[in-house]
């Protein structure tokens, strides 16, 4: 088998998923007993950051020093391609040069294009259209507090953004159902929610879609790139601020999840983030073992 990227959920399998999120919890019970595990010695992550980043740069060249390897921090601001090298050559070029690499950049057509011409793995680390490496953090850190997610229903509410896709595809491979709440205008388009109409009930009323929840998430209301509609955006987006009051229409044991980081008084009440629902610390914090599970996983890929 050819090198495998993983720019979207879709790009492992269930089972696979399913492995990356159950060594991960392994990875992590491991870190916690303190045991050296380094299966990536002498291996070089790129990393190559379009968008700002605290928790996804953070966990990624931790989590690659845990494993033995190192990392490269790269910024548009002092390579090349800011200053207009192609996407084609500086794929070409690094992959001869790093044993895998990560991106976070705006269009999905880029990171594809990079995929396409790079000898390594290529991790998505956020695109416009899809957070992946998030939703799978999500999704391990559902199952260790509640178990499996198969047959559960999950609350999307907000912006229909890259987050609400990746979770979309994650319903896909995991069979849950969602229930997204999002201003008209602004829900997911059709296109990202092929294959999972069935699973998706859309609404625009916040309440109607947290009913029978199991899991609530949400995220900001302008993503980056976005930052001229904020003040648009607030006014759109008001009526679906999640709080406490708005957890008590979810299942008794339902938990409340957000990317992070989080605007307080917009997405998200001054209260929400520490109420005993969320687990909004423990979400971010697998950050780290689920992509050590990830690149430990296409490593060895790229080993077959
Ligand atoms: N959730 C997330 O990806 O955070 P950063 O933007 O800080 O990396
Ligand atoms: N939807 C947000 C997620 C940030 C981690 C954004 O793209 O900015």
């Amino acid at each position: 088998m050819g090198v495998r990227h993983f720019l979207t959920l879709s790009d492992l399998t269930t089972t696979e998923l399913y492995a990356v999120i159950n060594r991960a919890i392994e990875l992590k019970a491991m870190h916690y007993r303190g045991e050296i595990h380094e299966p990536l010695k002498n291996r070089v992550l790129g990393m190559i950051f379009e968008k700002s980043s605290t928790r996804t740069r953070v966990s990624f060249e931790a989590g690659m020093s845990q494993l033995g390897g190192s990392s490269i921090f790269l910024s548009p601001r002092d390579t090349q391609l800011g200053r207009g090298e192609p996407i084609e050559d500086t794929a070409r070029v690094l992959s001869r040069m790093v044993d895998i690499i990560m991106i976070r950049t705006f269009a999905h057509s880029g990171i594809e294009l990079f995929a396409q011409y790079s000898k390594v793995p290529v991790i998505n680390a956020l695109t416009d259209d899809y957070h992946p490496c998030q939703v799978l953090a999500d999704l391990q850190t559902y199952i260790e507090q509640r178990g499996d997610i198969k047959g559960k229903t999950v609350a999307w509410v907000g912006d229909g953004n890259n987050m609400c896709r990746s979770y979309i595809n994650a319903a896909k491979q995991f069979g849950f159902k969602m229930r997204i709440a999002c201003p008209a205008g602004y829900e997911p388009k059709a296109r990202f929610m092929e294959g999972a109409e069935d699973l998706i009930f859309l609404t625009n009323d916040a309440r109607e879609a947290v009913k029978g929840a199991d899991l609530v998430a949400t995220d900001v209301w302008a993503s980056m790139g976005q930052e001229q509609e904020q003040e648009q955006r607030v006014k759109v987006f008001a009526p679906y601020q999640v709080s406490p009051a708005l957890m008590d229409h979810a299942n008794k044991d339902a938990v409340f999840m957000h990317c992070l980081p989080a605007h307080r008084g917009e997405e998200v009440s001054h209260d929400m983030l520490d109420d005993p629902r969320s687990i909004v610390w423990d979400e971010a914090e697998n950050r780290l073992h689920v992509q050590k599970a990830l690149m430990e996983f296409l490593m060895a890929q790229a080993r077959q």
